[in-house]
C-alpha cells in the first residue's frame, strides 16, 4: 500500500500528530523540553533493545486477545529508502548494547548528536540540553544552509534519481547514513504564520490557541513544514519519527507511515509525554561535560543538486498551497452520550460521516476505514467499508421532508444559527430509528469481521501482488471498472484515540476526496477533515458544517427513541 506509492510523502501519505501546545518563552524552554523528550524516548528504546515491550490486549471483541507489537520494535529503527520503481523500507537490527544518536534540524542545517554510548550508556539530560542550547545559539551565526531536506518531498522516483547521484560523494554517503541509522529526527522549528490557513481569525474556535495560532495552523506545521519558505526544509520525511519543537511552544510530530500504523506512534509518543510531565526540576547544563560538540553535517552540492532542490521547493509549495485542512472539534456530545445509546461510538461517527457526506452530495461513495489486525502476527490493518445499503437507506430517509423530497445542505446556516436545534419533519421517526438500528448493526458486522480477520480488501491485495510476483496475468476482477470505482477512496477515515488532549491527521487519499480522521473524546470528538483546493466539490468548511448538523440530527433522533437512557 505504501512503498508502490510514488506520490511525494508530505500530505499524501506522512500524518502529522500536534501536541497539546506548551508555552516557551526562551530557547531555553524550546531545548529544556526537547532535552526531556528525548531522554525519555532513549529510556523506551532500551526497553524495545530489550524485547521487554508488554504485549497489548484487545480490550473489547473477544477480549483479552494479544496483540502483535512487531510495529512498536520498527518505530525508531526504521527508514524508508525512495526506489526508482517502489521504496524499500530498512530495519536496523536491535541490539542492546550500541551507540544511538538523532538527527538535529533546526533552520535546515544537520547535526549528528550522540543520545547513548555503547559503554556509557544514555546521555544526561543536562549533557542534551547543553548541546541543543550549542546548536540553537550557533545556527543564526552561520551561513544559510542548502534547503537538502526538501529532496525528500519529492515523489519517490525523482528523490531517488536526485540521491543517486548524491551517492556519489563520500561525505554525502556519511550523511545519509547518519540520517538512515538515527533513531529520530528532531525539528527545531520556527512558528508558521499566524495567517497561514488559521481558522481561529475567521471563525469560533474551541481547542488550543498559542498566539494567534489556532489547532489548524498547528496541525499544517506538522504535516509539511508550511512549505519552503518556511519549515518545509527543516524535516527529513523519510525518517519514520519526526519530533517537531517550535520555539512558540508548538509541538508534534510528521511521520512515515509505511512501518506502523498511527495508533503505536501515539502510544509511544504519549508514554513519554507523561513523564516529561513529571515535576523533576529544570536541568542546568553541565560545566564538566565530557561531550564534544555535536557534528554539523555538510553537503556536496553540484548544479544539478540545486536545481532539484528549486523544483522540490516548487512542487512543495504548491501541495501545500492545494492542501484544505480543517482540525474541527465537536463540542456537542461525545463517546459517553453514544454509549449511553447503547450504539458503539466508533460505528456511531462513521454513519455521521456518511450522513454529512450525504447531505451535501447526495450519494455515498467508496469509504475506508481503518481497522487493526494486530490480533494476527503482523497485522497492519483491513478495510471497513462503511458506505453500505443500510447506510444509504438511513442517510436518504433522514434527508426527505414530510412530502418525500430531499432537504438538505443548504439549510445547514440556518441550523446553525438556531442554536444548533434541529427540527425533524413529520416523516415517520420510527422508521428512521428502525432504518439506523439496521445500518448500525451492519457496519457493527462489517467492523468486527475485519477486527477479527474476515476483511475483504487484505486478502484482495495479496492476492493480486501474489500474482504479480509469480508474473502471472493479474486475474479480470482488478482490472473491472467496479473494482476501480470501490478503490476509489473518496472518503477515507480512520478512529485515531489519544489519551491526551493531542489529536492526528492525515491529508486526502484521491483527488476528489476527503481525508477524515476523529479522536473520540468523553463530551466532545475531534475531526481532522482534509480536501484539496484544487478540488471543486470539495470544502472541509462546509463537510465540518454538515458533520455538526448531522451530528445533531441523530441526538435529536435517539431522543425520541422510547425509554432512550441518554
Ligand atoms: N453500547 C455501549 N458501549 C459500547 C457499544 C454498545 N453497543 N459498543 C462498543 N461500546 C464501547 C466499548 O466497550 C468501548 O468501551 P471502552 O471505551 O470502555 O473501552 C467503547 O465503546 C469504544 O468501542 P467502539 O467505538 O466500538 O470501538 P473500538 O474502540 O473497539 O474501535 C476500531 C473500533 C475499528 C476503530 C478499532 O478496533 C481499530 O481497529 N482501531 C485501529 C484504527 C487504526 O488503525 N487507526 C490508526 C490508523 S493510522
Amino acid at each position: 500500500m505504501y512503498l508502490n506509492n510514488p506520490a511525494p510523502l508530505p500530505v499524501n501519505s506522512n500524518p502529522g500528530m500536534v501536541f497539546p501546545p506548551r508555552r516557551f518563552s526562551s530557547r531555553e524552554d524550546a531545548a529544556r523540553f526537547a532535552a526531556r523528550f528525548i531522554v525519555g524516548v532513549v529510556a523506551h528504546k532500551c526497553i524495545v533493545d530489550r524485547m521487554a515491550l508488554p504485549v497489548e490486549r484487545a480490550t473489547s471483541r473477544e477480549k483479552g486477545q494479544p496483540l502483535c507489537m512487531a510495529q512498536y520494535y520498527r518505530l525508531l529503527s526504521a527508514h524508508r529508502q525512495p526506489g526508482r520503481s517502489n521504496d524499500q523500507l530498512i530495519v536496523r537490527e536491535q541490539r542492546q548494547h550500541q551507540d544511538e544518536h538523532i538527527v538535529v534540524m533546526c533552520a535546515n542545517q544537520m547535526y549528528a548528536l550522540p543520545v547513548k554510548s555503547s559503554d556509557r550508556g544514555p546521555v544526561s539530560e543536562a549533557d542534551l540540553y547543553a548541546q541543543l542550547l550549542h546548536i540553537l545559539g550557533e545556527v543564526p551565526s552561520l551561513p544559510q544552509a542548502p534547503p537538502v531536506g526538501l529532496l525528500t518531498s519529492e515523489r519517490r522516483d525523482v528523490w531517488a534519481r536526485v540521491k543517486d547521484s548524491l551517492s556519489a560523494d563520500a561525505q554525502n554517503r556519511l550523511n545519509l547514513d547518519i540520517l538512515q541509522g538515527a533513531l529520530l529526527v528532531l525539528c527545531l522549528d520556527t512558528p508558521l504564520p499566524t495567517n497561514f490557513n488559521c481558522r481561529a481569525l475567521r471563525s469560533e474556535t474551541h481547542g488550543h490557541v498559542v498566539g494567534d495560532r489556532d489547532e489548524t495552523n498547528m496541525a499544517h506545521q506538522m504535516l509539511h513544514g508550511g512549505g519552503s519558505t518556511a519549515n518545509g526544509a527543516n524535516r527529513w520525511y523519510d525518517k519514520t519519527v519526526q519530533i517537531v519543537v517550535s520555539s512558540d511552544g508548538v509541538c508534534g510530530l510528521c511521520y512515515e507511515h509505511s512501518p506502523s500504523e498511527g495508533v503505536a506512534v501515539i502510544q509511544l509518543v504519549e508514554d513519554v509525554l507523561k513523564k516529561c510531565e513529571s515535576n523533576l526540576p529544570p536541568v542546568q547544563p553541565t560545566n564538566h561535560s565530557t561531550l564534544t560538540s555535536p557534528h554539523r553535517m555538510q553537503w556536496v552540492l553540484d548544479q544539478n543538486a540545486f536545481h532539484s532542490m528549486e523544483e522540490a521547493a516548487r512542487n512543495l509549495d504548491s501541495s501545500v498551497e492545494d492542501l484544505d485542512f480543517y482540525v474541527y472539534r465537536f463540542m456537542g456530545y461525545g463517546k459517553e452520550f453514544i454509549k449511553k445509546c447503547q450504539v458503539s461510538p466508533d460505528v456511531y461517527i462513521q454513519l455521521a460521516l456518511q450522513l454529512a457526506y450525504y447531505r451535501l452530495n447526495r450519494r455515498l461513495v467508496a469509504t475506508y476505514e481503518s481497522a487493526s489486525t494486530r490480533r494476527y502476527l503482523l497485522g497492519r490493518v483491513d478495510c471497513i467499508r462503511s458506505a453500505t445499503c443500510e447506510a444509504l437507506e438511513w442517510v436518504t430517509t433522514m434527508c426527505q421532508d414530510a412530502s418525500g423530497a430531499t432537504s438538505g445542505a443548504e439549510s445547514d446556516d440556518d441550523l446553525l444559527q438556531t442554536g444548533k436545534k434541529v427540527s425533524f419533519s413529520l416523516f415517520d421517526q420510527q422508521k428512521k430509528l428502525d432504518l439506523f438500528d439496521m445500518a448500525v448493526k451492519k457496519q457493527t458486522d462489517v467492523m468486527i469481521q475485519n477486527i477479527l480477520g474476515q476483511g475483504i480488501d487484505i486478502h484482495l491485495l495479496g492476492l493480486r501482488e501474489m500474482a504479480k510476483e509469480l508474473e502471472e496475468p493479474i486475474p479480470e476482477l482488478f482490472q473491472d471498472e467496479v473494482y476501480r470505482i470501490a478503490n476509489h477512496f473518496a472518503l477515507s477515515t480512520s478512529q485515531v484515540p489519544t489519551s491526551l488532549d493531542s489529536f492526528m491527521g492525515y491529508g486526502p487519499v484521491v483527488p476528489d476526496g476527503y481525508g477524515a480522521s476523529y479522536n473520540p473524546k468523553k463530551d466532545s470528538i475531534v475531526f481532522c477533515l482534509s480536501a484539496f483546493n484544487s478540488c471543486e466539490s470539495t470544502s472541509t468548511w462546509k463537510f465540518a458544517q454538515s458533520l455538526e448538523t448531522s451530528l445533531y440530527m441523530m441526538q435529536e433522533l435517539l431522543s425520541k427513541r422510547p425509554n432512550n437512557p441518554a
